[in-house]
């Protein structure tokens, strides 16, 4: 496995506990030192532990020598593949990574590309760089391009359960790598034509996301302006068959972060403007998610404002800093910018996150998480749900109530608690305000 970020993390795991050995090779020492110690940068809940047995039993190893690659029947690629001037790739991390392939793959091998990249790339870029080794692509070693799916959050169910998209260079690769897939995590596989194909579809799959998000997002100020709430409006819009499915509209939020959303959908708008397609509705969805942070900061400036608080008296507790419930994932956080948009307004934020770490916290967000929810909330106006993890919802806010100030709301920028909840806060003295509610 080259390169063992978040998805090379996950899936090396994921393959070691399905019974296969892997060695996870990455050029950062940082990164593969602490591997081999069993510490994960990432602390999705259940992944420490899974790489930690996993180097016990001496089946899953570390290393930043591409020699490894040399012993291995199977090479996946997950290095990072940024973009800039959105959705031009940065192709640096996947250029290194085929280049140092090419010195080290041997006749037989079959390599699977999982990185995310534009249409067309696979054939234009990865396969001459990892030809130019000497060896021909289709006749010594196989390439398929799998897109990864899974979501962050859920990533170690999704890697067992999702489909795997299969984009074979040609007909033996499609076979080798359908039947890894089959065999290694028992996976259903959706069978491509073409690379094209896989990576359009991977491009697609979070176009929709994004996009389905953004009608969320407009869904819920539409609400807000009747005095409606959106999650009963969306419960029984989604409640009539459409297609193969039903009708699936997502949910509203703070706004949408992480390295996939704010990036893939720009890489599929440019591609197709090189190929003079002029997409529309990529940049008005952008557009509508990236402008949440922002409604979600005047949010939480209207409830102070009701409660007779000027923002600069104001002081807000923000619980959950990551880009989405249940990871501690900071990447193009949408909360940065709301607790930016917060302090330019004058108002004191204490940021709380138990799933983040503390460094990272103080990167991005320029100041020192508190170091437990009693800390964070002490004295609070305000109560900022941003990014819902587990732990937060076993809170019991009436608990809560003797150390918040007393007219202290709850803006709930991604829990959507519903009703019953909600209830049960006004009840204990808390106003609530959602997006959309
Ligand atoms: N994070 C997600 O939820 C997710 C989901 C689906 C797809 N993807 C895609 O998967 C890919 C990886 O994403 P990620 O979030 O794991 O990225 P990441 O930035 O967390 O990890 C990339 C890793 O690759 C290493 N690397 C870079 N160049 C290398 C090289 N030449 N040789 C060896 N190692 C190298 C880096 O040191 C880093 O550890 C990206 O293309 C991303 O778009 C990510």
């Amino acid at each position: 496995m080259i390169g063992m970020g978040y998805v090379g993390s996950c899936l090396a795991a994921t393959l070691v506990e399905s019974g296969l050995e892997v060695t996870g090779v990455d050029k950062d020492e940082k990164t593969v030192s602490g591997l081999r110690e069993g510490v994960s940068r990432f602390r999705d809940p259940g992944l420490p532990e899974m790489i930690a047995q996993g180097v016990d039993t001496g089946r899953l190893r570390f290393t930043t020598d591409y020699g490894a690659v040399s012993d291995s029947d199977v090479v996946l690629i997950s290095v990072g593949t940024p973009t800039r001037d959105h959705g031009r790739l940065v192709d640096d991390q996947l250029r290194g990574c085929c280049e140092e392939l090419a010195r080290h793959l041997r006749p037989g091998q079959l390599v699977i590309l999982k990185s995310t990249i534009p249409p067309g790339t696979t054939r234009r870029l990865v396969i001459p760089l990892l030809e130019s080794g000497g060896l021909t692509c289709g006749e010594d070693f196989g390439l398929a391009f799998c897109p990864e799916r899974l979501s962050q959050g859920a990533a170690l169910d999704e890697l067992r359960s999702l489909p795997v998209i299969v984009g074979g260079w040609c007909r033996e690769s499609s076979s080798a790598a359908e039947e890894f897939w089959r065999r290694g995590l028992g996976a259903h596989v959706v069978s491509c034509s073409s690379p094209e194909s896989a990576e359009l579809a991977k491009l697609a799959n979070n176009w929709w996301v994004d996009h389905n998000i953004a009608l969320a997002n407009e869904l819920a100020q539409v609400c807000a302006s009747f005095d409606v709430d959106v999650i009963e409006v969306i419960e029984a819009t989604n409640s009539i068959p459409k297609g193969n499915g039903r009708v699936n509209i997502l949910l509203p939020g703070v706004g949408v972060g992480g390295s996939c959303l704010t990036k893939d959908p720009w890489m599929l708008w440019r591609a197709a403007r090189e190929n003079g397609v002029d997409l529309e509705m990529i940049s008005a969805a952008r557009k509508v998610n990236d402008s949440m942070p922002e409604l979600t900061a005047r949010l939480i400036l209207d409830e102070l404002a009701r409660a007779g608080r000027a923002p600069e008296e104001a002081r807000v507790a923000v619980l959950g800093l990551a880009f989405k419930n249940d990871t501690g994932d900071l990447r193009e956080t949408p909360v940065a910018p709301a607790v930016a948009y917060l302090r330019a307004a004058g108002v004191d934020v204490r940021l709380y996150d138990p799933l983040t770490e503390p460094t990272e916290v103080e990167r991005i967000f320029g100041s020192t998480p508190c170091a437990s929810l009693d800390a964070a909330v002490e004295g609070a106006d305000c109560l900022a749900l941003l990014a819902w993890h587990g732990e937060f919802r076993r809170i019991d806010f009436t608990l809560l109530r003797d150390k918040v100030a007393p007219n202290c709301a709850v803006v709930d920028g991604r829990a959507h608690l519903p009703v019953p909840a909600v209830e049960s806060l006004r009840e204990a003295g808390y106003s609530y305000r959602g997006i959309g509610r």
